[in-house]
């Protein structure tokens, strides 16, 4: 196949762990026989610095004519003071939002050779854990309106602000929660046919219908168990029994919080990918975890996160399952022969400590 993939690379190790992805990416043409060309745009805080706000027009075109997008990272200290609507972040969400990326899937899968980084007791995670947050990205409080509106004056003298009040609106339509509905019990009937969703509807309306509209859609998929929980019940039962779960639906905040947690128990968040997928099969794809500004450009981060997102986007977008397998293997190996980031390493455990390039030059190799 002959395939354009929009980069964005962005900010921190986002260009180093871009680098090693396309590395792998290479290697995955070379063996298969594909040709990607990489078409390369600019996102997030390395464009505020270019050319003064962080999503161009042209980057949000460019991924609209790609097959897909791949991305690195976003953000950084340097750009903490600005606005919050011109903060970097922006790009991302208007990114999710202008190419309509609704369902984001975000897989947290306990590699046997990590067990000892995962913070949980071997008996709550023998036999493995493997799930999979689908999280609806393009709704929700992130997009509802938001502002500050001021209450009364200031009285005479006093300190501090006026009164003031902000707010951030959640919402959710039916349409929107059906759509992830489908995508969830979709992805339950491939798996486990298990399927959790996580609301708050003992408080929220929005949880209200989301919790109905999620027991309308049901019917459809008998085959799948659904089954019910409160976000905070949720979180503690992560961490206490997490073997419960398989496929995890939920809202765009509490999949926010949530995917954090599942990552996290499953040894580091520099393991797990992502993807943003719209109604058909185009997609972005990125790595959970975020810039990492402390250890950019010191050849210390872990690229495996981003590596992996580029297995899922053959999976996903292109259906090319063969080359997505031989990328996670790949991965697997080289974590088997003792190879590990930073992140992952262990002293007198005869691992042997690598930096983000030649992790990446291990895994294409094995490719
Ligand atoms: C994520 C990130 C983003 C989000 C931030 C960077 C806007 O935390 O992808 O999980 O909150 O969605
Ligand atoms: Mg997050």
């Amino acid at each position: 196949m002959n395939l354009t993939i929009a980069v964005i690379k962005g900010d921190g190790i986002g260009p180093e762990i871009m680098g090693e992805a396309q590395r792998v990416l290479d290697a995955v043409g070379a063996r298969f026989g594909h040709t990607f060309t990489y078409n390369e745009v600019l996102a997030g805080g390395c464009a505020i610095d270019a050319v003064g706000t962080c999503l161009p027009a042209g980057t949000v075109e460019a991924c609209k004519e790609s097959d897909a997008v791949l991305l690195a990272a976003i953000g950084g200290w340097k750009w903490d003071t600005l606005p919050g609507d011109q903060r970097p972040e922006q790009a991302l969400l208007g990114l999710r939002k202008e190419l309509g990326l609704f369902s984001n899937l975000r897989p947290a899968i306990l590699f046997e050779e990590l067990k000892d980084a995962c913070p949980l007791k071997p008996e709550l995670i023998a036999g493995g854990l493997e799930l999979m947050v689908v999280r609806e990205l393009t709704g929700g409080i992130y997009f509802g309106d938001r502002g500050r509106r001021s209450v009364g004056e200031d009285k005479e003298g006093t300190e501090g602000r006026k009164g003031v009040v902000a707010y951030d609106i959640e919402q959710y339509s039916d349409a929107e929660v059906r759509r992830i509905a489908h995508v969830a019990f979709d992805m339950a009937r491939k798996r486990e046919s298990k399927l959790t969703s996580v609301d708050k509807a003992n408080v929220l309306e929005s949880s209200r219908l989301w919790r109905e509209v999620m027991e309308e859609v049901a019917p459809s998929y008998p085959d799948v168990e659904l089954s019910h929980l409160y976000i905070d019940n949720a979180a503690m039962q992560l961490v206490c029994a997490p073997q419960q779960f398989d496929v995890i639906v939920t809202n765009n905040m509490f999949g926010d919080i949530l995917s954090d947690e599942a990552s996290m128990i499953t040894g580091s968040i520099g393991m797990l990918p992502s993807a943003s997928l719209r109604e058909d099969s185009f997609g972005m794809y990125e790595p959970v975890h975020g810039s990492a500004p402390d250890i950019a450009g010191k050849d210390l981060a872990n690229p495996m996160a981003m590596i992996l997102s580029v297995a899922m986007m053959l999976r996903y977008t292109f259906s090319l399952e063969e080359e997505a397998t031989a990328i996670e293997a790949a991965t697997k190996t080289v974590l088997e022969k003792g190879y590990r980031t930073g992140d992952l390493y262990q002293r007198d455990t005869g691992q042997t400590l690598v930096g983000t390039a030649e992790i990446g030059c291990l895994i294409a190799q094995e490719i």
